[in-house]
Order: C-alpha cells, then sequence, then structure tokens
C-alpha cells in the first residue's frame, strides 16, 4: 500500500489510541501521525514504543500538541473513560463529554476539510456532541460505530459457513451499544440471501446477535478494556477517508428522520459521508432501529449540560 502524504491526530496515547497509532502504522496509511495526550510522559512513552515499529513502513509518528492536531488530515478521538466490567457505554456519558468538549475547544480552529472521527463511547452521543460542537459540516464528524459490531458478527457468521467473513456482507445497525440490531434480511453471502444458506432459528439469530453485542463485555472482564478490533476498523474507516474509497460501511453519522447519529450503511470518502446507504429493513428491523433511537433521544434528552 503506498502511503499518502496526509496525516492523521489521535487524541489519546492510551491502550486505544496507541493500537490505533500501531495499526495506521503498519498500513501505512498517512506518512505522519501525531499522538496528544494531556499525559505528555505517557504520550512520549507511546511515541518512542512506536517509533520503534517504524522500520516496517516510512511513517513518522511523533507527540504533538492539539495544534498540531487541528491540522491533521483525519482527528480521532479517543481519550475519555473506559468502561468497567458491568458498565454499559452510556455510562461513560458524563465524564466523557466533558473531555470531549474541551479536547474540541483546545484543537479550536481545526482546519475546515478535516474529518473528525470519534472512537470514544458512548460514540453515537459523542459523535452528535462533536458535529455539534466543531463547527464541521456535519458529513466531516463520524463515530466508529457498529463496524466493529458488523465485523464481530461476521466472524461468527463465517465460522458457521466456513467462508471468508470478507465473502459475508451483514450489517449491525442502530446504537454502538445495548439497543443495537442486526440487519438479518439484508445479509447476503456473495449475493445470496444469507437465511438461504444459513436457514437460522429466531433462537440461533439472538444467540449471535448477543453473543455480538456482548463480545466488549467478555473482553473487558478478562483485560479492562478492548484496543486490537476498534483499532483495526479505525485503521479501515482512515484508509476509506485519506484514499478516498467511498466504501459502503455501518458507520455513526447524522439521521435526520431519527433526529441523532447512529450506525446505518454510508458511503465513506476523502469528503467524510458521502451519503447515506439506503438500507431495505422489515418491519421488525425498523421497529429495532426506531427503538435505538429512541433510546439515544432520551439520553440526550435526559442530560443536564
Ligand atoms: C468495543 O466494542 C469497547 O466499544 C468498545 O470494543
Amino acid at each position: 500500500m503506498s502511503v499518502s502524504g496526509g496525516s492523521i491526530a489521535i487524541i489519546g496515547a492510551g491502550s486505544v489510541g496507541s493500537a490505533i497509532a500501531y495499526s495506521l502504522l503498519l498500513r501505512q496509511v498517512v506518512a505522519d501521525i501525531i499522538l496528544v495526550d494531556i499525559d505528555h510522559d505517557l504520550c512520549q512513552a507511546q511515541v518512542q514504543d512506536l517509533s520503534d515499529a517504524t522500520f516496517l513502513s516510512n511513517v513518522r509518528i511523533r507527540a504533538g500538541d492539539f495544534q498540531d492536531a487541528s491540522k491533521a488530515d483525519i482527528i480521532i478521538i479517543t481519550a475519555g473513560a473506559k468502561q468497567k466490567p458491568g458498565d454499559t457505554r452510556l455510562d461513560l456519558i458524563d465524564r466523557n463529554l466533558k473531555i470531549l468538549k474541551s479536547i474540541l475547544r483546545s484543537l479550536q480552529p481545526i482546519r475546515s476539510n478535516t474529518i473528525l472521527l470519534i472512537v470514544a463511547n458512548p460514540v453515537d452521543i459523542l459523535t452528535l456532541f462533536a458535529q455539534r460542537l466543531s463547527g464541521l459540516p456535519k458529513g466531516q464528524v463520524l463515530g466508529s460505530g457498529t463496524l466493529l459490531d458488523s465485523i464481530r458478527l461476521k466472524r461468527i457468521i463465517a465460522g458457521k459457513l466456513k467462508v471468508a467473513d470478507t465473502s459475508i456482507h451483514a450489517f449491525v445497525i442502530g446504537e454502538h451499544g445495548d439497543s443495537q440490531c442486526v440487519a438479518w434480511s439484508t445479509a447476503t453471502v456473495h449475493g445470496t440471501p444469507l437465511l438461504k444458506v444459513l436457514p437460522l432459528t429466531e433462537t440461533e439469530k439472538d444467540e449471535i446477535a448477543t453473543l455480538t453485542r456482548k463480545k466488549a463485555e467478555a473482553i473487558i472482564k478478562v483485560k479492562g478494556f478492548t484496543s486490537y478490533g476498534v483499532a483495526a476498523v479505525t485503521a479501515r474507516i482512515c484508509e476509506a477517508i485519506i484514499f478516498d474509497h467511498r466504501q459502503v460501511l455501518p458507520l455513526s453519522h447524522w439521521q435526520e428522520e431519527l433526529d441523532c447519529c447512529l450506525s446505518l450503511p454510508a458511503v465513506l470518502g476523502r469528503d467524510g459521508i458521502i451519503s447515506s446507504f439506503p438500507l431495505h429493513l422489515n418491519e421488525a428491523e425498523q421497529a429495532f432501529l426506531e427503538g435505538s433511537a429512541k433510546s439515544l433521544r432520551k439520553v440526550i434528552a435526559d442530560y443536564k449540560e
């Protein structure tokens, strides 16, 4: 992969931010990766460690400040408290919204064509507030959303079908969290409806959806956080932006009719979300999606700034 001349800034040098830097470095997405953290010692240590891997790729990794970050092609926000066992992602809203607001203030003025990519949780809520507070066009502010959940879902299906997960098109939609849902009726394997090649009962579908939804919780219970999956997904998103792939991915972005940000398929390119991509849901899935939107709107309405 030829490295682009661009630059990506990562705000937050913890387990997720450093794993994202490592993924971007190995994938050679851009020539310049800037790591920013209010803990300067941690940031420097992560940069020193990561710089020992740059022999694998002609990518520069450096510690920077918010002003450096504000000029990057993509700014990734990972900084925030992490879920503890038993926490939901929505439980993080008070702490992480405060951190997001402080970061956005420090980044101003943000370059007008920068893409702001939210990875911290609750990602759908933070994406909405980042759209409101950044001053950037809504399409330039997106969240990693349920792309990670969709990849988790496809791996489970791939295991059952004994085919590569890249041959499976299946979307988890809605909140990157407890109210997410699987759009089973739209899933296909190389153009064939999934349920024709894998006739799942309702119970089996629920079991797979639960395994997908609870995968992060199971990992967090043991290692305290997740990092590699979200890092790989973030690198994938950055590639689609930097190289203008115009790939259709389930990402958290503004939904006019649902009056919130949540994940549905969208076309992603250099200008961010180019457009939403139509997904024909059945009645039950549409009801699930509206339920997810309703729970997100309630969290936003109940949030006392
Ligand atoms: C994940 O799903 C915790 O949102 C993070 O891995």
